[in-house]
C-alpha cells in the first residue's frame, strides 16, 4: 500500500480557504508550536490541520481576494500525560491559544505503535509466553494492537494503554494477521511505553496454514480475462484547479484532514445561471469495529477506526491499472506525522469517470423509435488500511443529480485462534484452527446540509396505509405520509424499509415550478440494528449507532459523532448528548448523521482474503429540479 515519503515538495499555492494546509504551512505550524510551547521531544502531533474558517468567510470569498489561514493542533504530551489543543495564526506567525483538555486521550498516533511493537518484543515475559507456544524467532511474530477501550478501571482513566496482540508469520511476505499467538497480551502504558503486565489467557495452538494470497501462493492461475481498456482519447470530462473539481453541472472542493481522510466541500449544481449550494461539507466521522467474542480479551474488541486511529495517516497511495481504471487524476495530500515532520502520500485520492449503463430510455409503441441516454458518473474515492482491514470511502456524482456514497469493505478478518473442535459460537471457522470472530462495522457519515442555502428543514417520508372501509372500497388506497421533524430529539430516527421510509431535507424559502419546496432526499440502503446490549461499554461508548440517523442544529465543534476524543472514553460525548438540548430544527442550518451498519459472520470466502462488500445510500433530488435534469443530455454515439 502506502509508498509514503518524507521529502520537501514544491511550493503549493493555496487558492481558496478550505485548501487543506500545504506542506510549508504544516512546517511553520509545528514550528510555531515548538517555538511557544513547552512539549519536549517525546511529545506527539496527532492531528495539525487547517482551521476551517466562518462558514461566512468561505461563503462571501471571491477568487484572488486575500486568504486568511489559521491551523488546529492536536498534541499527545507523553512525557506530562496531557492533551493540548492549540490555534495557530499563519498569517501572524504566532500561537493564538493553547489549552490543556483534562481527562481525554488523543487518537492512537503512529509513531507510538512502532515503538510499542519493538518494546513488546524484548519483553522477557512476552519471549517466555512465546516460548510456552513454541516460538522462539522474535522474526517471525508480528505486533499489532487493540485498544483497551474503558471497562472501567483505574488504569483506564488514568494511563494511556494499549494492548497487543501477535500473529506468527512464517515467511516475510506471509499474511501477518491469520495465525494468532492466541491469548498472549501485554499490556503497554504508551506515555511511559512501558509494559505493565503480560496476560496470558493460555495457550492456542498456531494455525497451521500462511493465509496467503499473493499470485505466488497459487498453484496456477487462471487466464487473465479478455482485455478491456478504458481510454478517453479527449482526456477526462472533468475540469480540477488546485481542489476544486467541476463536472457536468457539479462542482466541490476535495479536501482532506488527518482525523477524516477526505473531506468534500461545498458541493453545489449549475442549474442554468444560478449555482445552487446542496452540501457544505461531508465527511466519513467515525467506522467502529466491535466484535462478538467474550473469550480472552476479545471482549474489549470495538476499535474506532476514526475516533481511535488518526485515518487520514492510513491513507493508501493508489496505482493506476491496479486501483483506478481509465483516465485517472490523482491528488496528493500531505499529513504532519507524530513527530512532526511533513509526509507526502502521492496518489492518494482518485477521480475518474465511468459510464453506468442506462439513464434513461423509452422506445415509443406508435413511432417505434427509441430515444436512450447513458449514464456517466463521476468518482472520488480513496483507500485506507486500519490494521487488518481495508476501506474503500466512495462518492458517486451523477448526472441527474444524485450523489452517492459507498463504503468498500476488504482486507483480512480478524481472526483468534482455537483448539480442534473447539466451540466457537461467537465466530465461524475458516480455517484449521482459525476462528473468524463475528463483529459489525458500522460508518457515520455527516452531511452538513446547504439545499438551495443554510436554512433547511427534514421531512420523513413513509407510505401511508389506508384500511379498506367506505374511504377505500377497493383496499388500494395509500399515499405518502410527510412529518416534520421539528427539533433533534424528534428527528433520532430508524429505517422502516417496508414503509419506504425516506428522509428529505427542505428549503422553506424555495419552491418549484409546482409550487412544492426544494429538496434532497436521504435514501437509506439495508442496515442493521445494535448487537450489543443496553448499557454495554460498547453502547454506552458509541452511542450513535442507536439511530440510522441524526440531525443536528450546526454548531462549531459537534464534528464526530462520538466527540473529538473517542480513546478510552467512557461514552456520553457526541451525538446522544447534543441533541438532549433538542434544538430546534425548524429553517436551521442543520447536518444529518447517517449511519451504515453491516453484520458479518465470516464465511469461507473471506478466507484468506475477503472479498468486496458495500454499504451506503444515496441522496436524490427531490423537486430540486423542476423536471428531469438530464434531459438536455446529448444523444450518445451509435456504432
Ligand atoms: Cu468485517
Amino acid at each position: 500500500m502506502a509508498t509514503k515519503s518524507i521529502e520537501i515538495p514544491d511550493t503549493i499555492e493555496v487558492k481558496h480557504p478550505l485548501d487543506p494546509l500545504t506542506p510549508d504551512e504544516l512546517e511553520q505550524v509545528i514550528a510555531i508550536v515548538r517555538r511557544e510551547t513547552s512539549i519536549d521531544e517525546r511529545a506527539l502531533f496527532e492531528t495539525v490541520m487547517l482551521q476551517e474558517p466562518d462558514k461566512s468567510v468561505v461563503r462571501a470569498f471571491r477568487d484572488s481576494q486575500a486568504i486568511r489561514r489559521d491551523a488546529f493542533v492536536a498534541v499527545q504530551d507523553r512525557t506530562a500525560g496531557k492533551v493540548f489543543e492549540g490555534r495557530v495564526s499563519l498569517d501572524d506567525d504566532r500561537l493564538v491559544s493553547w489549552e490543556y483538555l483534562p481527562g481525554v486521550q488523543t487518537r492512537i498516533i503512529n509513531e507510538e505503535l512502532e515503538e510499542m511493537a519493538a518494546l513488546v518484543k524484548v519483553h522477557p515475559d512476552f519471549i517466555e509466553g512465546l516460548r510456552k507456544r513454541g516460538i522462539t524467532d522474535l522474526d517471525k511474530v508480528n505486533v499489532e494492537n487493540m485498544t483497551q477501550g474503558n471497562f472501567g478501571t483505574e488504569e483506564e482513566a488514568t494511563r494511556r494503554l494499549m494492548r497487543a496482540h501477535a500473529f506468527y508469520v512464517e515467511t516475510p511476505g506471509d499474511n501477518p494477521h491469520v495465525r494468532a499467538i492466541d491469548g498472549l497480551v501485554p499490556v503497554v502504558d504508551l506515555n511511559e511505553m512501558t509494559v505493565l503486565r503480560v496476560e496470558d489467557f493460555g495457550v492456542k495452538p498456531i494455525p497451521p496454514e500462511t493465509g496467503n494470497y499473493q499470485s505466488e501462493s497459487q498453484e496456477q492461475l487462471r487466464a487473465a480475462p479478455a482485455r478491456l481498456d478504458i481510454t478517453q482519447p479527449d482526456g477526462p470530462g472533468f475540469q480540477v484547479d488546485g481542489q476544486l473539481v467541476t463536472w457536468e453541472n457539479w462542482s466541490f472542493r476535495v479536501g482532506f484532514t488527518p482525523r477524516e481522510g477526505m473531506v468534500l466541500h461545498t458541493i453545489g449544481y449549475r442549474d442554468g445561471e444560478n449555482d445552487r449550494p446542496i452540501i457544505y461539507r461531508a465527511s466519513l466521522t467515525e467506522l467502529v469495529v466491535p466484535y462478538a467474542e467474550t473469550a480472552n480479551d476479545y471482549f474489549r474488541n470495538h476499535s474506532f477506526d476514526l475516533g481511535e486511529t488518526v485515518f487520514g495517516t492510513c491513507v493508501n497511495a493508489l496505482t493506476l491499472g491496479c486501483d483506478c481504471l481509465g483516465e485517472i487524476h490523482y491528488l496528493d495530500v500531505h499529513i504532519a506525522n507524530g513527530r512532526g515532520e511533513v509526509v507526502r502520500y502521492p496518489n492518494a485520492i482518485c477521480m475518474h469517470e465511468e459510464d453506468y449503463g442506462v439513464l434513461w430510455k423509452h422506445t415509443n409503441p406508435i413511432t417505434h423509435q427509441t430515444v436512450v441516454r447513458r449514464s456517466r458518473r463521476m468518482v472520488v474515492s480513496s483507500f485506507y488500511t486500519v490494521g487488518n482491514y481495508d476501506y474503500g470511502i466512495f462518492w458517486y456524482f451523477y448526472q441527474d443529480g444524485t450523489i452517492e456514497f459507498e463504503a468498500k469493505l476488504t482486507g483480512i478478518l480478524y481472526c483468534g485462534a482455537v483448539e480442534d473442535g473447539q466451540p466457537t459460537a461467537y465466530g465461524r471457522m475458516v480455517a484449521p484452527n482459525v476462528n473468524g470472530m463475528i463483529h459489525e462495522h458500522y460508518f457515520n457519515v455527516r452531511l452538513d446540509m446547504e439545499v438551495d442555502g443554510p436554512d433547511n428543514a427534514v421531512v420523513e417520508v413513509e407510505a401511508d396505509l389506508v384500511p379498506t372501509g367506505p374511504d377505500n372500497p377497493h383496499g388500494n388506497a395509500h399515499g405518502a405520509r410527510e412529518t416534520l421533524l421539528e427539533s433533534e430529539t424528534q428527528a433520532a430516527r430508524d429505517i422502516k424499509p417496508e414503509l419506504g421510509r425516506y428522509w428529505k431535507v427542505i428549503n422553506r424559502g424555495r419552491t418549484n415550478r409546482m409550487g412544492g419546496h426544494t429538496a434532497y432526499k436521504l435514501m437509506p440502503e439495508a442496515n442493521i440494528k445494535p448487537m450489543h446490549q443496553p448499557g454495554s461499554p460498547f453502547m454506552n461508548r458509541a452511542g450513535f449507532v442507536e439511530h440510522d440517523l441524526w440531525v443536528t442544529r450546526y454548531a462549531e465543534g459537534e464534528d464526530f459523532p462520538c466527540g473529538s476524543y473517542v480513546s478510552q472514553s467512557l461514552g456520553g460525548d457526541g451525538l446522544p448528548k447534543w441533541t438532549r438540548a433538542d434544538r430546534s430544527l425548524k429553517d436551521e442550518d442543520l447536518v444529518l448523521w447517517y449511519t451504515m451498519g453491516v453484520f458479518h459472520v465470516p464465511r469461507l470466502e473471506d478466507f484468506p482474503i475477503m472479498p468486496m462488500e458495500y454499504t451506503g445510500f444515496k441522496l436524490k433530488p427531490l423537486g430540486f429540479f423542476d423536471r428531469n435534469p438530464a434531459l438536455d443530455l446529448a444523444p450518445p454515439h451509435k456504432k
